[in-house]
């Protein structure tokens, strides 16, 4: 089996995204700065993956801080957080792993700056080791939503890839299979950077699950035929009233899978939850290189010169969501109370 990220004495390890499914190639980054260019130029991508590579970035890059002063030692860490917080804008994974990881920081005044660099790689390694239990429960419950013999279809990757293993969406799905259940995949390619094609086919075919390949624009006609029965996508960001940031063209299944009346779900560890954005519209938006859609594999496919839009994400409003899974349970309608009840530690979900 993969690993998508691991931390090692010698640094992080990543398996190269960008080469798959052709090639899988082990990378190791010795420095933050080079984990931040690997989130960056997706050697590594998928909100929760990103978050515990930037962790492990930020413990790589504290324990090269040469400074014994405390003062010079959070001085260097800020340029190390700030660094890494740069690099993408969508997946607040990102910023809720490099805020627990500053949090260490900020509580433990007074120790050395040797205890707070032990501190850091232990959090970094308990991130990992949390999402990987976050998607495992996502699984369990998120598996008692599908029928066994029914087909689902998926959009990106929300897989083992895209997390420190197992998965959001396909997490659930594999927790189906797992449960002995009989359930197809039919994956979107998931145009420009063919999540679907390279990654989401790869690694559910390596699991023996019975996966099917199609265009993202024939989504709408395998609705029409009753060939699914199911959508299931992960998360980037959601809002406090349950608006949904996802790989641009979710949206776009959202509406297909409302006319005609099949359920939408949406995995995401709470860790993708941000109760601090009120409304979908106020989730940034990144905007990726114009090449990404003028090219396919290093070979222009459109015309030079021409004008392109290239945003990443967009917003499935909460409205077209039928439940949001979490490893704390399943939330469901009106996703502003229900979302706010899963951080009340003593209410349970489920
Ligand atoms: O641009 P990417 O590949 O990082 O986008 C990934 C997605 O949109 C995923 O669906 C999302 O991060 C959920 S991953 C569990």
């Amino acid at each position: 089996m993969f690993k998508t990220v691991e931390w090692k004495q010698s640094g992080v390890v990543m398996i190269d995204q960008r080469l798959l499914p052709e090639k899988e190639v082990y990378r190791t980054y010795r420095d933050h700065r080079g984990v931040a260019r690997a989130i960056r130029d997706m050697v590594v991508r998928g909100a929760p993956a990103i978050g515990v590579a930037a962790a492990m970035g930020v413990a790589l890059g504290a324990r090269k801080i040469k400074s014994k002063d405390i003062a010079s030692f959070k001085k260097e860490f800020g340029s190390i957080t700030r660094l890494l917080a740069s690099t993408r804008p969508t997946a607040v994974n990102l910023f809720w792993a490099i805020s627990r990881m500053s949090r260490i920081v900020e509580d433990n005044a007074g120790k050395t700056a040797t205890e707070l660099k032990k501190k850091l790689i232990a959090e970094a390694i308990d991130i990992y080791r949390e999402d990987i239990e976050m998607n495992r429960l996502m699984g369990k419950y998120g598996s008692d939503l599908l029928k066994s013999g029914s087909t689902v279809l998926t959009h990106c990757n929300a897989g083992a890839l895209a997390t420190a293993g197992y998965g959001t969406a396909l997490g659930v799905i594999r927790g189906a299979v797992e449960a002995g259940k009989e359930i197809k995949v039919f994956a979107d390619e998931t145009r420009p950077f063919l999540q679907g094609a390279r990654l989401t086919a790869w690694e559910l075919k390596k699991d023996n699950i019975d996966v099917t390949l199609i265009t993202d624009n024939m989504a709408g006609h395998m609705m029409q035929k009753g060939l699914i029965h199911a959508v299931i996508v992960g998360a980037d960001r959601i809002a406090a009233n349950g608006d949904v940031a996802n790989k641009i063209g979710t949206y776009t299944v959202a509406l297909l899978a409302r006319e005609h009346g099949i359920p939408f779900y949406v995995a995401a560890p709470t860790s993708t939850i941000d109760m601090n954005i009120l409304h979908g519209d106020d989730i940034p938006i990144e905007e990726r290189d114009s090449r990404e859609v003028t090219h396919l594999k290093g070979r222009r496919i459109a015309p030079q010169g021409i004008n392109v839009k290239n945003p990443a994400f967009d917003v499935t409003p909460s409205r077209l969501v039928t439940a949001i899974i979490t490893e704390k349970g399943i939330v469901k309608r009106p996703y502003g109370k229900n979302l706010k009840g899963l951080f009340d530690k003593k209410r349970k979900v489920r």
